[in-house]
């Protein structure tokens, strides 16, 4: 399934719910052509919403032609906007937009509503509305506002909705999209992640051949499911490299081991280069400095074992889906261009051959497979982690010494949040370690010891996030705990902030 982009806030998004129908489903450019999309072979296109109107100059047009394809086609908000003007309908801005829920009458004899309810609550955005549908199309939902919320031409296998079914205010949203995609599109539920599997394993087999892989683990879900597909592809072809920087938190650099290395036997080379990195980052308290320090530090790290085991021809790169979309797309996807950098600092000059075998998954499609593929619940739904690790959550000079405040105190703190039953509510959860000390009192002795503070925040995508509202009896828990069981701390906050404009990471 195709979804054709015109520039939507929510484009991505339908293209992820399409997938949760478990259809495939590809976000490419508007512009494609009726060729281009041919030779793809879709069952099914969606004509995402944009951010413009039809009739403003430089607007994104559909291609002509593309609706005399005889593929089945939604078109959203924009996209169904712009089927009726290029179909001969009408399609006028309203004296006032329409944002937010609305109360839709729908036709329960339309193909596209025909097991719903016809009073619905729908999610609405947009300032343009049809005003006239296309000839030969019937009107199949209204609202007060927008009496042409809905059209459909199943003889040209033509299907349009104003509002938004991919987002969770429209509650039956996804039963519209399966309807369409099942009973309209004929489309099969198929895109499983065990289907997922067998499609990349069979890729990269054809890919790499007899040549050698190798795989930097950072002991995140990205780089572990990576290394996971192309370890059931090629098996002992692939080596992984484990580089730790001792600013991994507790028990990480056993777990990566323990899965890799004995649950997986996947062969690795685990370079403790603990010692290397502390030297370095000795002395070092600016936050730029200490990532630059890391992630060089790292690659030369990398580089000296990827020498070590000679003629390598494949490197394993966990790119996502999402990191594709917005680099541009592999198909010219006209979402704004950010450059990106996925892979924890990998060699950018190596001269291998890139293996991405989730190239075209989104994270939470890279977890089901890494469950499927039997990695620990620990690594799939393991929070994210920065590449520079501890090492920007200990503001100030990173020393042995503070490492071990730290990750004593995480563990505390993160031990207490999986009891709570909290750990998947939240996006990420961690100790940062202040450069102050302050006074305190433990049984007849003054102290003067570190602070810890405790940072939660909930989040969709990290660019903007919420601090979470932990409950004041675990919080508790954690302060008594933490005091008592850390030596060295003697305090402990919680930092109350939001991003914008606060970060999530203090450094
Ligand atoms: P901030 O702190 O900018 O973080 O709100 C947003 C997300 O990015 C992660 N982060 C990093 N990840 N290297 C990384 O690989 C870094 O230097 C880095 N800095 C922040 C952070 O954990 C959060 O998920």
């Amino acid at each position: 399934m195709l979804v054709l982009d015109f520039g939507g806030q929510y484009s991505q998004l339908i293209a992820r719910r399409v997938r949760e129908a478990r259809v495939y489903s590809e976000l490419v450019s508007h512009k494609l052509s009726p060729d281009e999309i041919r030779a793809r072979n879709p069952a099914a296109l969606v004509l995402s919403g944009g951010p413009a109107s039809v009739y403003v100059e430089g607007a994104p047009q559909a291609e002509p032609g593309i609706f005399a394809l005889g593929v089945p086609t939604l078109g959203i908000c924009y996209g169904m906007q712009v089927m009726a003007r290029d179909l001969g309908g009408a399609v006028e801005a309203n004296d006032v937009s329409e944002y937010g829920k609305a109360d839709v009458e729908l036709d329960g004899s339309a193909e596209l509503f025909h097991d719903l309810a016809p009073e619905q609550i729908v999610w609405m955005s947009h300032r343009d509305s049809v005003t006239a549908a296309p000839p030969g199309a019937r009107v199949t939902a209204s609202s007060p506002t927008t009496p042409i919320a809905a059209f459909e031409d199943p003889a040209r296998g033509l299907y349009a909705v104003q509002f938004h079914p991919e987002v969770v205010h429209t509650p039956q949203g996804q039963r519209i999209i399966e309807t369409f995609l099942y009973d309209v599109a004929g489309a099969a539920p198929a895109w499983t992640p065990a289907a997922v599997i067998q499609e990349q394993v069979e890729r990269i087999r054809a890919q790499v051949g007899s040549e050698r892989v190798i795989c930097g683990l950072s002991g995140g879900v990205d780089s572990a499911v990576a290394a996971l597909l192309v370890h059931k592809a090629v098996g002992d072809q692939l080596t992984c490299v484990f580089v730790d920087h001792g600013l991994l938190r507790e028990n990480e650099a056993e777990q990566v081991v323990e899965t890799f290395g004995t649950h997986f036997h996947v062969p690795l080379v685990h370079v403790d280069a603990r010692a290397r990195f502390l030297g370095r980052l000795a002395g070092v308290s600016d936050p730029e400095e200490k990532r630059r320090i890391v992630g060089e530090e790292f690659i030369r790290v990398f580089e000296d074992e990827a020498r070590r085991l000679g003629d390598v021809r494949f490197l394993v790169q966990g790119t996502l889906y999402s990191d594709v979309i917005e680099s541009g797309g592999d198909l010219g996807v006209a979402a704004k261009i950010k450059s990106h950098h996925n892979v924890g600092g990998l060699p950018a000059d190596m001269r291998m051959e890139l293996v991405e075998p989730l190239r075209s998954l989104f994270k939470d499609e890279v977890r089901r497979v890494g469950e499927q593929l039997g990695l620990p619940e620990r690594m799939v739904w393991r929070h994210p982690f920065p590449g520079p690790g501890l090492s920007i959550r200990i503001i100030g000079e990173v020393t042995d010494e503070r490492l071990a405040i730290l990750r004593a105190a995480d563990a505390v703190l993160l031990e207490e949040i999986r009891r709570a039953d909290l750990y998947r509510e939240l996006w990420q959860c961690f100790a940062v370690l202040p450069a102050i000390r302050s006074v305190g009192v433990q049984g007849d002795e003054r102290t003067y010891a570190y602070p810890i503070v405790i940072r939660a925040v909930t989040s969709e995508d990290a660019m903007t996030a919420d601090w979470a509202r932990l409950p004041h009896d675990l919080l508790a828990t954690i302060s008594a705990r933490i005091i008592n069981e850390v030596p060295g701390v003697n305090r402990v906050a919680l930092d109350l902030s939001s991003k914008p404009p606060a970060t999530i990471e203090w450094e």
